[in-house]
């Protein structure tokens, strides 16, 4: 999965690394950017049964979270740009790794973001979580058909962050 994506990785952090967390509006515009693609992901996930697969969902997800923090600054949780749809347990997982591993960079990105912004959806790692999400992973994405539909999964919930990255932090935004 890590190689897989190893490129829309890059793009999503180039994107939103555009983003000046120091400034309260910019700072607003990476978490619309993160909440237009999170929020549907995490619904997804939902959708598709991810409580059953790992039982710790509760705590891992985030869009409480997300909400609470763009509440916080005056704004809204956007509309989401696509209704993801991710079944089956492979496909789950291929969506959950993006989601999960996003927070990795996320505890990077909470160091330029002042004490005074709201921070709840960034950071927060649990790497004992994180571990065992990867064990999992490892346990039961165990063929190369598996692991092809659990990477598709991934490119598409990388697609999504990229599309909604472009839209609030692409240069059409920032210039404002
Ligand atoms: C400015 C934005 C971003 C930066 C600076 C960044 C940075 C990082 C860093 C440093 C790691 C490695 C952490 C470690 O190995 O301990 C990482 C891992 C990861 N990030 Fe990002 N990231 C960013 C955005 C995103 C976004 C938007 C997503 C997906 C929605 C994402 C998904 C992932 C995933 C899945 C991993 C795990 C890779 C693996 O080890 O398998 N990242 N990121």
């Amino acid at each position: 999965l890590r190689s897989a994506t190893r490129l829309h990785h890059q793009r999503v952090d180039e994107i939103y690394s555009a983003a000046q967390m120091g400034e309260v509006r910019s700072y607003g515009l990476f978490l619309l950017a993160q909440a237009a693609a999170h929020i549907p992901v995490e619904r997804a996930l939902e959708r598709g049964g991810v409580g059953e697969l790992v039982p710790d969902w509760k705590n891992r997800s985030r869009r409480e979270a997300l909400a609470a923090d763009l509440l916080a600054l005056g704004l809204q949780s956007p509309l989401p740009l696509e209704d993801p749809l991710y079944e089956g347990t492979e496909a789950l997982l291929g969506a959950l790794y993006v989601i999960e591993g996003s927070r990795l960079g996320g505890t990077l990105l909470k160091r330029s973001v002042p004490s005074t912004f709201p921070t709840r959806f960034l950071g927060n790692v649990d790497s004992s979580a994180w571990q065992a999400l990867l064990a999992q992973l490892d346990d039961q994405l165990d063929t190369e058909s598996k692991r092809a539909t659990a990477i598709a999964a991934a490119q598409n919930v990388f697609a999504l962050f990229e599309a909604s990255g472009r839209r609030y932090l692409g240069s059409g935004y920032s210039a404002v």
